[in-house]
């Protein structure tokens, strides 16, 4: 059985990191032998210099927005939205949707992502850029509005695609509180309970979304998810939370729930701190994510990691929260928990078989040991280290190169779509 040889291996089940084998069978971890044990063909040989860890898992993006990364810089949410983002949206096209979807699977497996979960539209066209590259995914179509014809393109989505190769899961997609109206989001969510499938969903994004629940709707937004429905979703991913109040983080710690934090993207647009450390105090899980590229500007999951340590640090005046190893729980086993794979974020048998090998034979990893390997990562590491990148088994990325993907067609095709979509 194939093995990946030699490599020192770290989960968040583990308080030290340890050397070995892991071994590989049908897409999933076999076991974890000593190391040079494993018989049979090398994946990767890590010689004892490379680190694996569990795949990040980037919990909340819009992929094809990369081809408008660099579009209306420095605008607050609403008028980025209206004036810069939505016109143009209103233009893509199927290949547009594709071409963006393939370069951001390219910028995400090269940085160690081996699954992502997006809200967008034309999503057959990022279901298969899923099925194509090999990555994971949990894909939903993004619903604005009262309408039913969105609603049916979801649920022929998740007809289509819900379980396809064991590597993509479809949600419903409601966009936002301010984007669909109260009826036609509790259709979504009964919907969502009738075909037994989750939600993903932008919640308290901004200062003034908080401020409509009081002063328009009249109620608490935790009485909302749970009067709508929502709450009941096999799986409810909410990105965001920043306003989300403390006081009504109980209603909101059930195992279906999961926050996903976008720190780069809520600092970026300005949009605040979401409390991570209530979120986690108060048993909710929280999961980690970069929001589209337009707002990032990078779907580079290491350097969320990085900023979400650092940042509440010094929101909080306390170093001790968010931990490097709370910090890369968020990122991998919490991510892959939340998007409905229940079977995916540790280096462990019986696991998918869904890696990241990390080159340690470099200045910023000199000093560490067994004990200080996710410190390591989280303050000195860069997605610069990854060297290669494995899903269900299968590497996809290795020194470099790309093993699913034509990476100069793909940005050649990314470049003239873009263009094409500013001129
Ligand atoms: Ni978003």
């Amino acid at each position: 059985m194939p093995a990946v040889r030699n490599a020192l291996i770290w989960d968040t089940g583990r308080d030290l990191a340890e050397y070995g084998d892991i071994v590989i069978k049908d897409g999933r971890i076999s076991s974890v032998t000593a190391p040079n044990e494993a018989e049979g063909p090398i994946l990767y040989d890590c010689r004892g210099k490379c680190l694996v860890l569990p795949g990040l898992v980037n919990a909340h993006t819009h992929v094809s927005m990369t081809l408008l990364r660099g579009l209306g810089e420095e605008l607050p949410l609403m008028e980025w939205l209206r004036k810069k983002i939505f016109p143009i949206e209103d233009r893509l096209t199927a290949q547009n949707i594709r071409s963006g979807a393939d370069l951001a699977v390219m910028e995400m497996l090269a940085a160690g992502v081996t699954c992502f979960a997006d809200m967008y539209y034309f999503m057959d066209e990022v279901a298969m850029s899923v099925l194509e590259s090999g990555i994971r995914a949990a894909l939903c179509r993004g619903i604005m509005g009262d309408d039913p014809g969105k609603l049916a393109e979801n649920l022929a989505l998740a007809e289509t695609y819900n379980g396809r190769e064991g590597r993509i899961t479809v949600q419903l997609g409601p966009h936002a509180p301010y984007t669909v109206p109260r009826p036609a989001l509790e259709k979504i969510a009964e919907t969502a309970r009738d075909k037994n499938l989750g939600i993903h969903f932008h919640w308290l994004e901004t200062k003034g979304e908080l401020d409509s629940f009081r002063n328009e709707y009249k109620m608490e937004p935790a009485d909302y998810l749970e009067q709508t429905g929502l709450l009941g979703a096999k799986e409810l991913i909410l990105a965001h939370c920043v306003w989300h109040p403390v006081d009504q983080l109980p209603a909101v710690a059930r195992d279906n729930v999961t926050f996903v934090h976008n720190p780069k993207s809520n600092m970026k647009l300005g949009s605040g701190y979401a409390p991570i450390k209530e979120f986690i105090s108060s048993g909710v899980r929280v999961a980690l994510g970069t929001d589209g590229a337009a707002s990032n500007n990078r779907l580079d999951m290491w350097d969320e990691m990085r900023f979400a340590a650092l940042l509440h640090k010094g929101y909080n005046l306390d170093p001790t929260v968010a931990g490097a190893r709370e910090i890369l729980k968020m990122a991998t086993v919490n991510g892959s928990r939340g998007v409905g794979f229940r079977d995916a974020g540790f280096i462990a048998a019986g696991q998918r078989a869904d890696m990241m090998i990390v080159d340690m034979d470099n200045p910023r990893y000199v000093g560490r040991d067994p004990g200080s390997v996710p410190e390591f990562v989280v303050y000195a590491g860069s997605s610069r280290d990854v060297r290669a990148t494995i899903v269900d088994g299968k590497v996809l990325y290795k020194d470099g190169e790309f093993t699913t993907l034509d990476s100069e067609k793909i940005l050649s095709a990314a470049s003239r779509d873009r263009a094409s979509l500013t001129r």
